[in-house]
């Protein structure tokens, strides 16, 4: 059944007020509702609340137990009838959390209670008005036993606690703020727990508390101290204080997702919470960072302000991936931040908007939503914002959030109403950049130029066009806003003149199909970057030429830029390889050159050092190449890291010359100097056998998660016996943390060289298991996306493992299946003997496919 936006209707009745009480059991928990309905829609006498997997106990109307006369109830909802202006309901109904394998809804993970709600999990807690624009005040009262489940939490403010005999004991719950159910959490077991206070801006006190598996607790601090510089960062530049007098985030093992924004009570998968530097990497610190505040400032940008229908999910994800990606600017490099969501961007987000499931930032229809919560919703609709805010200006954008914040609290909002809160000057501006929400596809933006040796003036001739996407054909120009800069042959800065103004950088809108800009004062063909900072999601495509590219990478003062050039030509220098053309592409030793004058630089940072020197992935080269032959992209790769190794051999000395970073700071430039020398291990390790001895070394002489995983990656690629000793050793010491195992499993699943073959028998061991999602992805997932080589192995036998793990992980979750059968969406791509393969694969689940998650991607997948 597909789902239209416009097919919008308001609900029939409200629900002001909802009482639940939760009787906890494993097996046969009883939840009573006490609903307070007040008609909307005058003709109106019934209502359908939505209802799954519910045994339904009793219903009573206006204080009467009532019979199947009033109302009528099927697999998927429950509707009352003969209804008055008003009405109070209650329901009681029975669940069974222990056998909930889905993770939506309430369930179990590790002897303890949780819910997950969005999309649509509230419908299996009890009936409801299950949907965003419903919004009700909630009064929670959770009772379990007391002995394994002494912590009970619920949203909003701990009203009352007490003891409710039988061993069991209960707390009250009140959410002031009225809200959707998927916004309602629980819950309940043994945690440790950390607690510590934050004063808003306007003096209120909040009490923090963050809850995890016991003996976990020194992995909780760095999520706490995130959780306040999140709250004092949306104080600062948002002006967005907290609303309750309490806060917690919880760690569940078993999560679907990342986390959740439920109000005043966040749940995290585990692997996005907990950071120590003896098993976090740099990295997992960063998204512990990055997904705290994230899920905090969903407190604004989500729940205060929520979602009239779930087409317009980009409001609250794409706005909330833009805060929090400006907030990792401000707390670590801003510079950094954006080649790292640029890189994602491109690698996850674009190869899905050039395929078959490509869908606009705000889809027009749906079967099932929980397929859409897709990088194009997330990571396109964040730069969305970005694009607004440079259309705006810095300025005009701050006042139209605030705007935005002040005219909708309190509501369920759209898109809409997000475009009404910005001044753009005319109605056909805001329209135009509103076509960003609307239109699927990424735009190609191509760039000429035009050079009058006797004027000094120079023209850049720009075109933008977007192919078409499913059921999407016209496409409209879009407004993309510009950042300009030139440089001269040698590469010093040109202040070139547009339309008699003189400067370094010029902020242009470029918004028609074409458009001519020119510019004065320029003797010889000036070299320009037309997209310095990435400020929107678009390829662009040039005619500099390998000379001009060269001083760009090794000059352009934007360092996005210098990284992006410097990307672009070693890709064109693999690629060139993987087709037997290595002379047709550029020159490496020339681009080992350019890359060698960053170490130089005034504003030598190390961790931009350590990505503008690292080549790009098989995976992001796969995107860039027709019918792509993943063992030759490998090949060239590995060429091209020996030769960058060589190279830079002396800035390699220098760098490990120095003493090693404290192997616990996570200062800029210790985290960069670690990045670094990962790099660096990194371009060696392509030696193969004789790099073994090198990477073990540094194996043994990790002081940290980051360090130990940067070398066993190498290994990895290496194989051979030092790969399987550091794996034995790395197991004998880990094996009874789970998080860490994961990484263990993961780093086998994207080994090159034993191919599916070493798959099928890391799965026997026993820890291996595909009903938690993290380790079903830490193999499964991790094998798809980031094993190019084999997961696209031409005898299909990648193709097939992963089609038979889908085919039993559909049976359990079908939230995660639905997710990693994504990494087949490229398979048109491909040559024919790989299409069959995928195809016959696809075909198989689909026939196989219990879920209709699943089959909705695979049918878009297939016929798109
Ligand atoms: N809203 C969550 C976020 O912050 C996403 C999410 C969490 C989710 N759990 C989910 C989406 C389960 C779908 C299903 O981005
Ligand atoms: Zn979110």
């Amino acid at each position: 059944m597909t789902i239209q936006l416009i097919d919008y209707t308001a609900p029939a009745y409200d629900i002001p007020e909802t009482h639940l009480d939760f009787s906890l059991s494993p097996d046969a928990t009883r939840v009573t509702s006490r609903l307070k309905l007040e008609r909307r829609d005058l003709s109106a006498d019934r209502i359908t609340l939505d209802g799954e997997k519910l045994q339904l106990e009793s219903v009573a109307i206006d204080g009467e137990i009532v019979g199947p006369d009033r109302y009528e109830l099927t697999d998927t909802s429950l509707t009352l009838l003969g209804l008055g202006e008003t009405a109070e309901v209650e329901i009681t109904v029975t669940i069974a959390p222990q056998g909930n394998t889905e993770l939506m809804g309430l369930y179990m993970s590790g002897g303890r209670y949780c819910t997950q709600c969005e999309a649509e999990g509230f419908r299996r807690i009890t009936y409801f008005l299950d949907r965003p624009d419903c919004l009700s005040r909630f009064t929670v009262r959770v009772e379990a036993e007391k002995d394994g489940f002494p912590t009970l939490l619920s949203n909003g403010d701990t009203v009352e606690t007490g003891d409710a005999g039988e061993g069991r004991h209960y707390a009250v719950f009140v959410d002031p703020h009225p809200k959707p159910t998927y916004l309602f959490a629980l819950v309940a077991g043994a945690f440790d727990s950390i607690f510590d206070d934050f004063t808003t801006a306007s003096g209120q006190a909040v009490k923090l508390g963050v809850h995890v598996d016991p003996g976990q607790a020194g992995r909780a601090y760095f999520a706490m101290d995130a959780l306040k510089r999140s709250m004092k960062w949306d104080e600062d530049v948002f002006q967005r204080e907290y609303d309750l007098s309490e806060f917690h985030i919880v760690a569940v093992r078993d999560f679907n997702f990342g986390a959740m924004e439920n109000k005043g009570l966040n749940i995290f998968n585990s692997s996005l919470l907990l950071a120590d530097a003896e098993t976090a990497t740099d990295a997992d610190f960063m998204n512990v960072e990055r997904v705290v505040a994230h899920e905090y400032f969903h407190n604004w940008s989500g729940n205060r302000i929520t979602l009239r229908d779930w087409f317009q999910l980009c409001l609250k994800e794409g706005l909330t991936v833009y805060r929090d990606q400006e907030f990792s600017s401000d707390m670590r490099s801003r510079p950094l931040q954006r080649i790292h969501d640029v890189q994602g961007l491109r690698a996850i987000q674009f190869p899905e908007d050039d395929g078959p499931l490509a869908h606009p930032p705000r889809p027009t229809e749906y079967e099932t939503i929980d397929n859409f919560y897709t990088s194009t919703v997330y990571n396109k609709g964040a730069e969305v914002v970005r694009v607004l805010r440079e259309l705006l200006g810095a300025d005009g954008f701050a006042a139209g959030m605030q705007r935005y914040f002040t005219d909708n609290d309190g509501t369920a909002a759209t898109l809409e109403d997000f475009m009404a809160a910005f001044d753009f000057g005319s109605a056909e501006a805001r329209e135009a950049a509103f076509r960003w929400y609307q239109q699927a596809g990424t735009p190609t933006v191509t760039m000429r130029r035009e050079h009058n040796a006797e004027t000094g003036d120079v023209t850049l001739v720009l075109t933008q066009s977007q192919k078409p996407t499913p059921g999407q054909t016209d496409k409209a120009p879009l407004p993309v806003p510009l950042r300009i800069g030139f440089l001269d042959a040698e590469g010093r800065t040109l202040p070139l003149s547009h339309n008699g103004a003189a400067s370094d950088e010029h902020h242009l809108t470029f918004d028609t199909a074409e458009a001519r800009l020119s510019f004065s004062g320029a003797a010889g063909m000036p070299i320009p970057a037309i997209l310095r900072g990435f400020n929107a999601p678009v390829k662009v495509d040039t005619d500099l030429n390998q000379e001009e590219k060269l001083v760009q990478m090794a000059h352009d003062p934007d360092p996005f830029t210098r990284w992006d050039t410097g990307q672009l030509m070693m890709a064109e220098a693999m690629i060139a390889r993987a087709e037997g053309q290595a002379q047709a592409g550029p020159p490496l030793d020339r681009i080992a050159q350019a890359l060698a004058g960053e170490f130089d630089r005034d504003d030598f940072e190390p961790g931009f050092v350590a990505r503008a020197i690292r080549p790009a992935s098989v995976s992001e080269l796969l995107q860039q190449t027709d019918t792509p032959d993943p063992a030759a992209l490998f090949a060239a790769q590995l060429e091209t890291r020996r030769t960058l190794s060589a190279a830079l051999a002396g800035q390699r000395k220098t760098e490990f010359a120095r003493p090693a970073p404290d192997a616990d700071s996570l200062e800029n430039e210790a985290i960069g100097r670690r990045a670094l020398r990962s790099t660096f291990l990194f371009l060696a390790a392509a030696e193969g056998e004789s790099a073994a001895e090198l990477a073990l070394d540094a194996f043994h002489q990790a002081g940290n998660m980051t360090d130990s995983m940067a070398a066993l990656r190498a290994l990895s690629e290496i194989g051979g016996s030092a790969f399987e000793t550091a794996l034995a050793e790395f197991e004998a010491r880990w094996k009874d943390d789970a998080l860490v195992m994961d990484k263990w499993f993961s780093m086998q699943a994207m080994a090159p060289h034993d191919g599916a073959e070493r798959v099928r028998k890391l799965v026997q061991h026993p820890l291996f298991s595909l009903k938690n999602p993290n380790r079903a992805r830490a193999v499964y997932g991790a094998f798809a996306n980031a094993n190019p080589v084999c997961f696209h192995a031409e005898d299909g036998s990648g193709y097939n493992l992963v089609a038979d793990a889908l085919i039993e992980l559909d049976a359990i979750n079908p939230g995660t299946s639905a997710r990693i059968v994504r990494s087949f969406e490229t398979w048109k791509r491909f040559d024919t003997t790989r299409q069959a393969h995928a195809k016959a694969a696809l075909e198989r689940v689909l026939a196989a496919a219990k879920s209709t998650n699943l089959k909705e991607v695979i049918t878009k997948t297939l016929g798109g």
